[in-house]
């Protein structure tokens, strides 16, 4: 596998970085030590980041009854740990809003996708504590970053051949890279530093049976995945051969008379999302 993930990389050329924002909303999560002051450190690199993350929580996904104006305000009702993940997504924004035309995604779609899957995990972890919650918004908002660089080599391949349509897309990478973009996404987070039970669960997004120590939050993103794919949120051409572990919806907790209580909360969600890339791209 080491041989595979090395002569891959080889191909590709650089794994794509962190960016400079996500790193450092990562340092202040993990350090227990931190304070309202470096938060807001954070937002004032990046202005519309903070609209953003003022839209999300007052959108239907948090349910808050009365408005939210400032970030001390969004920390008192619904704690520092919530509006850290919230700008840790608005801080990989940039990154996710590429287009990857052979997986057919059009730019945004990756972001949208991963925003939904984000949201929905985190929902579905929810019964499972506010820590598992974050750490499986995490993972779901990071689940597709192999995409990012498997798109490189993709470029050279017609993926809307009879054999990439035909076929599962996961061992049509497998085929022809040695590995998924599962597993090359997990090797960025690693790279990135993130936690061990983060890049398991990446790793294992789209098989949850086979996780160790993310075993729980890969479910969680693997049944926001597909979710997420069900409600036409960035669907590209693996969704459309998207098959649920029953394990995974077990092992969470699912079954199917949550999903439009679910989608109710994500799709508003995603929508903030996608009215802030639009716009910052102008
Ligand atoms: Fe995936």
């Amino acid at each position: 596998m080491t041989t595979t993930l090395d002569s891959l990389i080889a191909r590709i050329g650089e794994l794509p970085p962190i960016p400079m924002v996500t790193q450092k909303a990562m340092d202040v999560m993990r350090d227990p030590d931190s304070n309202m002051a470096e938060l807001a450190n954070i937002l004032s690199m990046d202005e519309a980041m903070t609209s953003l993350v003022l839209r999300w929580v007052n959108s239907a996904y948090y349910g808050l009854r009365y408005p939210v104006s400032t970030v001390q305000q969004a920390v008192t009702f619904l704690g520092q740990r919530t509006l850290h993940s919230l700008i840790l997504a608005a801080s990989v924004a940039s990154l996710l809003d590429r287009a990857a035309p052979g997986y057919a995604l059009e730019r945004g779609e990756l972001w949208r996708h991963s925003i939904g899957v984000a949201a929905g995990a985190r929902l579905i972890a929810a019964k499972f504590g506010q820590r598992t919650a974050e750490e499986a918004y995490h993972a779901g908002l990071l689940c597709d970053i192999g995409k990012l660089a498997f798109e490189v080599l993709l470029r050279d391949i017609d993926t809307s051949s009879e054999e990439w349509q035909e076929g599962d897309f996961k061992e049509m990478e497998i085929a022809h890279f040695g590995i998924d973009h599962a597993t090359l996404g997990a090797e960025m987070a690693r790279r990135w530093r993130l936690p061990n039970i983060l890049v398991d669960a990446i790793a294992h997004h789209h098989n949850p049976s086979e996780a160790e120590e993310g075993a729980l939050l890969a479910s969680a993103v693997h049944v926001a995945d597909a979710a997420a794919m069900s409600l036409g949120i960035g669907i590209g051409i693996d969704g459309l051969q998207y098959v649920v572990d029953e394990t995974a919806c077990q092992r969470v907790g699912w079954d199917e008379s949550m999903f439009s209580d679910l989608s109710a909360r994500i799709i508003p969600f995603v929508d903030e999302a996608d009215k802030y890339i639009r716009a910052r791209r102008k």
